[in-house]
């Protein structure tokens, strides 16, 4: 259907970074993170979408040419999943790629059925599930030109009577940033770079990509530095607050990769921060500038909707780093009465807006700046 929302970053659930095509990936798990959705508070706290990956698929299209479930792994079919999902007030995701199959291999060698192609049929048939969402992926896309790929499946879901949400998974290889937001194509997201694993030189390498494109997002028309890892065990609390925190910055997607119905109490604590998730979602719908970095020390800065500022100091290194920085660095006017709110300790002091913090290796703090 129509023009995509110019929203804020998209927030919700993909089962890849905690399943990929494992057997645990089936029709119980997905609706138990959906009723997890409810029960832990990720609903109230925002999150909405409940996306599944590759491998919901059969092997082939059945007769008329259709994708179909995968009978083990759902045998109620996509449509009774969607249907479970919006009765809990949820939002439901699915993928496919733009290529003649999906990226994760078969017996051939060969991934699921692709869109290349087929765009207006499985457009069509994903609009009669109740899909909200279409997360396309980039495999086996026989060097067909990614625009022409990405236009062709955003015209035809606008072509249904459904408002589905598209996310582009390119990986950042044709700079999707520059085409992909455009009125042809419709993404309102755009990967950025390969895929994240749960350590934490991965999240940062990612976040070095991605935190230079600040230029490119707006809203509605989202950098995606790809999903989070928060819970999956690979890296430390810290490190964890700090990918979370740094995503958030950067205005990109909150999308948690790890299996809710399993979580501990530390990871939760960290994706239900409501004070960062606002800084994610702020209306006013600017990436974070990173304006320092030195020596492993990253300084981010996000204007916010009421005039006020959000802060991310990011100790990439090893060692414990003293940082300070200044109210006018920060863009902020000379002034001698700051509210100055750290969003992890969730405290705050009066000020003239400057910030001295003392950081672990790896940690991040967060803070949101306002005149009084
Ligand atoms: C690609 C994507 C991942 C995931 C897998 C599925 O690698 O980038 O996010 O969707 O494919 O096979």
């Amino acid at each position: 259907a129509a023009e995509p929302a110019a929203g804020p970053p998209q927030m919700g659930f993909n089962n890849w970074n905690s399943t990929h095509c494992r057997d645990e990936f089936n029709e119980a798990m997905i609706r138990g993170i959906a009723d997890k959705f409810v029960d832990l508070g990720l609903r109230d706290a925002g999150y909405r979408y409940v996306n599944i990956d590759d491998c919901w698929a059969n092997w082939q299209r059945d007769k008329d040419g259709n994708l179909q479930a995968n009978p083990e792994r759902f045998p109620g079919g996509i449509k009774a999943l969607a249907d479970y999902i919006h009765a809990r007030g949820l939002k439901f995701g699915l993928y496919s790629s733009a290529g003649l199959s999906t990226c994760e291999p078969n017996e051939k060698n060969r991934g699921f059925p692709g869109g290349l192609g087929h765009e207006k049929q499985d457009a069509a048939l994903f609009a009669s599930f109740g899909v909200d969402y279409l997360k396309y992926d980039n495999c086996h896309n026989e060097n067909v030109d990614a625009k022409q790929r990405y236009q062709a499946m955003g015209d035809a879901l606008r072509a249904t009577a459904r408002p589905i949400f598209y996310s582009v998974c390119e990986w950042g290889e044709n700079k999707p940033w520059l085409w992909a937001g455009d009125r042809k194509v419709g993404a309102s997201s755009w990967r950025t770079t390969g895929d994240i694993t749960d350590k934490y030189s991965s999240m940062v390498d990612i976040f070095k990509k991605n935190v230079v494109l600040d230029g490119y997002a707006s809203p509605g028309h989202w950098n995606d530095p790809d999903m989070l890892e928060v819970g999956n065990g690979g890296m430390t609390d810290v490190e964890y607050r700090s990918h979370f925190s740094l995503w958030a910055i950067m205005a990109a997607p909150l999308l948690i990769g790890t299996d809710l119905r399993k979580i501990k109490p530390d990871a939760l604590e960290i994706l239900l921060n409501k004070e960062v998730i606002a800084v994610d979602q702020d209306p006013l719908g600017v990436q974070g500038k990173r304006i320092r970095e030195k020596g492993g020390i990253h300084v981010i800065v996000k204007p916010l909707k009421d005039g006020s500022r959000a802060i991310a100091l990011f100790n990439e290194t090893d060692v414990e780093h003293d940082v300070a920085i200044g109210a006018e660095e920060m863009g902020l006017k000379t002034s001698p009465s700051y509210l100055v709110r750290d969003l992890w300790q969730h405290s705050q002091v009066q000020g003239d807006g400057s910030i001295k913090a003392r950081l672990p290796a790896h940690a991040t703090a967060m803070y949101r700046i306002s005149a009084l």
